[in-house]
């Protein structure tokens, strides 16, 4: 089944088709982060109006490339979580197209989405097996879950506070960084060793994370004089350790075949690095989206609709959800 499928939760307006799941025939992504960099951060009304202004113009480029709405066997599009603005362009745009070309279309839930960018790929490879344990570490979420098939997510825990992505762009405001702040963080952290540690969020059992005062911990040492750039490996090695302490203690409660993860920070390579040592400490295999794939992208919307779908997939039942959980 081919899917094409639109994505415009936050700042990123994709465009995607994708058969069964797994094979990316077209996704592209147009990023709006220059737009938004001089504000130090997205401005949801201007989010929403480059939606508009770029939706359409992705949309006859990548139907141009898949031959035609003769191709496409369904339409899915992201109803939430993200910015209401943002989402209702991509939600009106699929619905009125799945209207007017009478094709079933799939409302798709962002986080699951994010998961399923591992099923993705141009070649056929290895896909994650069940019961498998799913990591989601984006700008807005911090979610762990346990999944024994598709479609299944039993919420183990997720943040009381910041997304991890969240405290990336914060502390990267704190350093002077710029905007995104992730990235950035990474970059400055890069080849440095700190000669002093920042507290490790939330060291006690359970799921659950709090970032807020890891954030305030580095704004106190950024106030006292620490340099920005031990502060950022200091930080993003606080974030790697409080990860891998929740992941190990999931790990051995459940018994998994798969490790998956999903979301920006994913694109992170220290923590692509750390998630392997993990993933071998347990011999579960580790999935990994393409840096590409952890970004926002259409793709994994296409991949989540097939997978998951709803037996209400009718443009009728689309609706916007901007803060719906992984659970929906
Ligand atoms: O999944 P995503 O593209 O959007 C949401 O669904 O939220 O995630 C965006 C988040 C931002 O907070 C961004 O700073 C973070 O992912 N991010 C990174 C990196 N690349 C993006 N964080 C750490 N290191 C990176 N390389
Ligand atoms: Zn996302």
């Amino acid at each position: 089944m081919r899917i094409l499928a639109l994505e415009t939760s936050c700042d990123d307006t994709g465009v995607a088709v994708v058969e069964d799941g797994r094979r990316v025939l077209f996704s592209l992504t147009r990023s709006q982060v220059k737009l938004h960099s001089r504000y130090g951060g997205i401005v949801p009304e201007v989010a929403a109006r480059e939606h508009l202004e770029v939706v359409f113009p992705l949309l006859e480029l990548v139907l141009k490339k898949a031959g035609g709405i003769k191709k496409i066997d369904a339409l899915a599009v992201t109803e939430g979580p993200g910015l209401v603005g943002s989402l209702l362009v991509g939600l009106n745009a699929a619905k009125t197209l799945a209207y007017l070309w009478g094709k079933k279309a799939f409302g798709v839930n962002h986080l699951q989405a994010h998961l399923y960018a591992n099923w993705l790929g141009k070649k056929k490879r290895a896909e994650p097996k069940f019961p498998l344990l799913g990591l989601i570490v984006s700008g807005g979420h911090t979610d762990l879950v346990l999944m024994e098939k598709h479609g299944q997510f039993n919420f183990l825990g997720g943040t009381r506070d910041d997304a991890v992505g969240e405290s990336f762009d914060k502390v990267a405001r704190i350093l002077g960084l710029g905007y995104p702040g992730g990235p950035l963080v990474e970059k400055t952290a890069r080849g440095i060793k700190p000669a002093f540690s920042l507290p490790v969020p939330m060291q006690t059992p359970g799921y659950e994370v709090s970032l807020s005062g890891l954030k305030t911990a580095v704004l106190y040492a950024k106030k006292k004089g620490y340099p920005s750039r031990e502060l950022a490996a200091a930080f993003q090695e606080s974030i790697l350790v409080m990860l891998a302490n929740k992941l190990r203690g999931a790990l051995r409660r459940y018994r998994v075949a798969s490790l998956v993860l999903g979301g920006g920070v994913v694109a992170n390579k220290p923590l692509r690095k750390r998630m392997q040592k993990i993933a071998s400490e347990f011999g579960v295999k580790l999935f990994l989206p393409k840096s590409a794939y952890c970004l926002d992208n259409a793709a994994m919307i296409a991949g989540a609709a097939f997978f998951v779908g709803n037996s209400k997939h009718s443009w009728y039942n689309l609706s916007v959800k901007p803060s719906e959980s992984i659970t929906r």
